[in-house]
């Protein structure tokens, strides 16, 4: 055993955002020891900017249901989403939604008091019929709002926050069960263990392994290789989501709520392209098909701008009222960001990777699910995955905008009750197995020790690029092949990095040649299980295959980093209660 200090709770929480927050929240308000872990302070986690709403069938502005909510995932998922855990996340949405209003979040109000709620892509009436409005929404700061209200009920409920602490390895024993994290203090270069009976991740995605992307800095998929690491495989990582509206060379989230409020895609002809690829939904289809959309109109030369690389989002049409009322922070980032006030011009955007649907494979109750001894449902006894570092999976190949922050408070919740029903205060805590820190103090190790090497900026730079060109939007076997060369190659570097400034004094340095460890595992998983998958599904779009093969390939990718291996499951076919809804073509 190493003599790092050790500090024993209840339960940890690694990540401060939507679904860590309201986790623990459910844990601290039950009475249980919780700690959070975060790097950054809790309330800048990325869940902050989350823009456009929470979906959910309140039914304020029309006729709504569960089982429309539930269709419209499914068909958004392209059919590889769990039905059993779409049917729970749906039906449990407008509960969520009402409890977050009575934590004191400051919703949008129709004038008859019930939450606003706007259109959004994908969301539809009676099966596919007419758009509808679903996301419930505070103006264009949605996440903002969330964070700050779920933060606040946490400090009164007594969360023990360890705020800008990096979690490092998970703690496993010889029976395979999780007893916490190895964690570094950013500021101080302490290293300590953080015991627990219940070690919950919420690390958020990691979006940052690509060049042009919405997610912060943060983003690092450090769940993903602090998962990988542990032996546990990564579900369905070929799947990662392009929002089509980033501003362009910016990278920055123009919400699809301004296309909710009624704006429209143009391209360099003025035409509304939308009308020619999604008739009935138009610009409001699915992300994945607005991309793609997107993607064709500037390969076909009808993009703006001198280089015709991107196309506009126009919203003058909204009017200045409507647009500073409900999209006030989205006129602040074309300000700064585009340089166009858009109550006069439309905004150049260009679809911008934006969310990771696949992760660390979780049940509806956020146990981390891991196939042993011939059971594809075996559970890891004490780890815990929500949010979006986990995969349920709701949203299969293709999410449903506004279904994140649905996700992460519906499984969050989950997961707190779960745990809460385990009774782990009355628990006593497994004794540490010896060289519990081995692998994180090794990985810090490694790092003092290197006198040359690479510089952690260039070896991230590279990776980034990578993934960028060889995993993008449309992807085909020469370009996958090569992505993966590639990543091989860079992981060599990575093993190689050295950091010039090793004081241990706020870690920058040190911090981000750690996330890259985390990068890393995220881009191998990626590119091997979008080179494997020999079809065109949701977000995963291959020019060489272009359509779905439900015979061949309805199932879901398991990746292990141990050998680079591939393995695969079914999908979950059968809902809760209701009957199933079976693959069909998937038009808007
Ligand atoms: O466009 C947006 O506001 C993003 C929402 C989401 O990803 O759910």
């Amino acid at each position: 055993m190493s003599s790092l200090p050790v500090r024993k709770f209840d339960a940890i929480v690694v990540g401060a955002g939507g679904a860590g927050m309201r986790a623990s929240l459910q844990l601290a308000e039950a009475g249980l020891s919780v700690a959070v872990l975060s790097k950054v302070f809790p309330t800048r986690s990325h869940t902050v900017a989350a823009q456009g709403g929470i979906g959910a069938s309140l039914g304020n502005m029309s006729e709504d249901s569960w089982l429309w909510h539930m269709y419209d995932t499914i068909k958004g998922s392209d059919w590889l989403g769990d039905q059993d855990a779409i049917e729970y996340m749906c039906k449990m949405a407008p509960r969520v939604v009402y409890e977050l209003e009575h934590f004191g979040m400051p919703f949008d109000r129709n004038a008859d008091g019930t939450i606003y709620q706007r259109p959004f892509g994908g969301h539809s009436a009676n099966f596919g019929e007419k758009s509808i409005q679903r996301s419930c929404a505070a103006a264009d700061r949605t996440g903002h709002a969330m964070l700050h209200t779920l933060y606040q009920r946490n400090v009164r409920a007594r969360t023990q926050f360890f705020v800008e602490w990096m979690a490092l390895d998970l703690i496993r024993d010889a029976d395979g069960d999780v007893l916490g994290v190895c964690a570094l203090e950013i500021e101080t270069g302490e290293v300590m263990i953080l015991q627990a009976k219940a070690t919950l991740f919420a690390t958020g995605g990691g979006g940052r392994i690509f060049a042009a992307s919405t997610n912060a800095f943060i983003n690092t998929g450090d769940g993903l290789g602090m998962a990988a690491r542990a032996g546990v495989p990564l579900e369905d990582l070929e799947f990662w989501q392009f929002h089509p509206t980033g501003v362009a060379g910016a990278g920055i989230l123009i919400t699809e709520a301004v296309r909710g409020e009624g704006g429209i895609l143009l391209n360099s002809d003025g035409e509304r392209f939308m009308e020619r690829y999604a008739p009935n939904l138009k610009d409001l289809a699915s992300r994945d098909v607005v991309s793609r959309s997107m993607d064709q109109e500037i390969k076909e030369g009808r993009g703006c701008g001198p280089h015709k690389d991107y196309v506009l989002l126009k919203l003058d049409h909204l009017g200045p009222e409507v647009i500073m009322k409900r999209l006030p922070g989205i006129r602040d980032i074309a300000i700064k960001f585009a340089n166009v006030d858009p109550i006069k011009e439309p905004i150049p955007v260009v679809p911008t990777l934006h969310y990771q649907m696949g992760g660390i494979p979780a049940n509806i109750h956020g146990q981390v699910v891991a196939p042993r001894d011939g059971d594809p449902n075996a559970v890891i006894e004490g780890f815990y995955a929500i949010g979006e570092c986990a995969c349920v999976s709701v949203h299969g190949a293709n999410r449903l905008g506004t279904n994140s922050l649905l996700d992460l408070l519906v499984f969050g919740r989950a997961a707190g009750n779960f745990i809460v029903d385990q009774q782990l205060a009355r628990r006593t805590h497994k004794p540490l197995p010896p060289g519990a820190a081995e692998s994180a103090l090794a990985r810090l190790a490694r790092l003092d020790a290197a006198t040359s090497g690479e510089q952690v900026a260039a070896v991230a730079h590279d990776l980034r690029q990578t993934m960028q060109a060889h995993c993008g939007v449309y992807r085909n076997q020469q370009l996958l092949s090569e992505g993966v060369a590639q990543i091989a190659a860079i992981e060599e570097r990575v093993k190689r990095i050295s950091i010039k400034d090793k004081s241990k004094t706020f870690n920058t340095a040190r911090v981000e040649a750690l996330e890259l460890d985390n990068l890393i595992e995220a881009a191998k998983a990626t590119v091997v299980s979008a080179e494997a998958r020999r079809e065109s599904r949701g977000a995963h779009a291959r020019s060489d295959y272009p359509a779905r093969d439900d015979v061949a390939w309805l199932k879901h990718t398991l990746w292990y980093r141990d050998g680079n291996r591939l393995d695969y499951k079914p999908v979950n076919l059968k809902p809760l209660s209701v009957d199933a809804f079976p693959p069909k073509p998937r038009t808007y």
